[in-house]
């Protein structure tokens, strides 16, 4: 049996990610990897300790499991990425090279996200489209956008089938994320339970696109499953669930926590989501891989205080 290899699976969306394809293709024939030791979730199957930045390594890891397949999430995001750009750059670049040239002859399929990072001021901000001026000004909008540039170049010379998609900011309950401009979406729900209180470093009226967790996993995989004929575009596909600022999902959130209080205090942070994109139109997903989201902002709020009021009623 091939196995599928998941690379950066200790993040927030690796360790939902590695669930998923465990109860999809068995625990057995899915290697989670990353740089730090396994986290608790995704311990008790196949795990190896790996940078992907050491070619040599993944090569190694890649012959030792008779890996097929690889999801590679391995990055630095867009807060962290610009208080170090270089280690940014380097990481997010080296790291895709080594997969694509690693998997240029002995993987079968690659996955690789992209972000709404890629777009820029200059893009149009509300239904951003598929193909449209971008200019990220971010050191990690500037290698997604690179990126991009290299799984096309390497789908077309080099017939490696390597799939893609613009995540907007994901939000999930099971792995905390892990710098990204977007994270408020994540800690409000933390802070609203443990604290009732919320300091948030975006103004009220920030719009961004988001998406649920469960939406993002099952669109990562309905992606990768989906007939390599249909799919026309192999830079990295827009999608999108739901647009929300600061201010709706904390009110969102008040309809469970009337006493819930917030502050706003913008940093660095607001001039990375002032330069992304208010909403995204994902038509071509939906044409070619019948993509279709299933949480909006009521539901997904929902679902977090449900699971996190359980997973944090210990610790409260
Ligand atoms: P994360 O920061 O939570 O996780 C990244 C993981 O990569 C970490 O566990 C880290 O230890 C690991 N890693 C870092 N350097 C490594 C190395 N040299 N070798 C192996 N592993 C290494 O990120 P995430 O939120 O899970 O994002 C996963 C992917 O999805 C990234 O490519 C990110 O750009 C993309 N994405 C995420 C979001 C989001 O909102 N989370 C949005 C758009 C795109
Ligand atoms: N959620 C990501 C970030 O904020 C977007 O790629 O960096």
């Amino acid at each position: 049996m091939k196995k599928i290899l998941v690379i950066g699976a200790c993040g927030q969306l690796g360790t939902e990610l590695t669930l998923k394809l465990r109860d999809l293709f068995g625990v057995e024939n899915v290697i989670a990897s990353d740089l730090r030791e396994a986290v608790d979730l995704i311990k008790d199957g196949p795990y190896e300790q790996l940078d992907v930045m050491d070619k040599s390594r993944l090569d190694e890891v890649i012959s030792t499991h008779n890996i097929d397949q690889i999801y590679h999430l391995a990055a630095i995001l867009s807060a962290r990425g610009e208080q170090n750009p270089m280690l940014a750059w380097d990481l997010n670049m080296t790291s895709l090279l080594n997969v694509l040239e690693t998997g240029r002859d002995r993987i079968s399929k690659i996955y690789w996200p992209s972000s709404i990072a890629v777009f820029g001021p200059d893009t149009p901000m509300v239904q951003t489209p598929q193909t449209t001026v971008m200019n990220p000004n971010t050191v990690y909008g500037i290698s997604k956008l690179a990126g991009e540039r290299w799984c096309e170049y390497y789908f077309q010379k080099y017939k490696v089938d390597v799939r893609s998609m613009r995540y907007p900011g994901l939000i999930g309950y099971k792995a905390k994320p892990g710098g990204g401009t977007t994270d408020y979406a994540v800690d409000i729900f933390w802070k609203a339970i443990l604290d009732n209180s919320y300091e948030c470093f975006l103004k009220p009226d920030t719009l961004l696109p988001m998406m649920y967790m469960d939406d993002a996993v099952k669109a990562t995989i309905d992606l990768m499953q989906a007939d390599p004929t249909a799919l026309k575009v192999r830079s990295s596909y827009n999608i999108s669930a739901m647009s929300f600022s600061p201010d709706m999902i904390y009110r969102e959130i008040c309809k469970r926590y009337p006493d819930f209080q917030i502050e706003y205090n913008p940093d660095f942070r607001q001039q990375i989501a002032d330069s992304w994109p208010d909403s995204i139109a994902d038509d071509q997903a939906r044409e070619d891989w019948n993509w279709s989201p299933s949480f909006d902002l009521a539901k997904m709020t929902e679902t977090m205080l449900d699971n996190l009021e359980v997973q944090l009623v210990s610790t409260k």
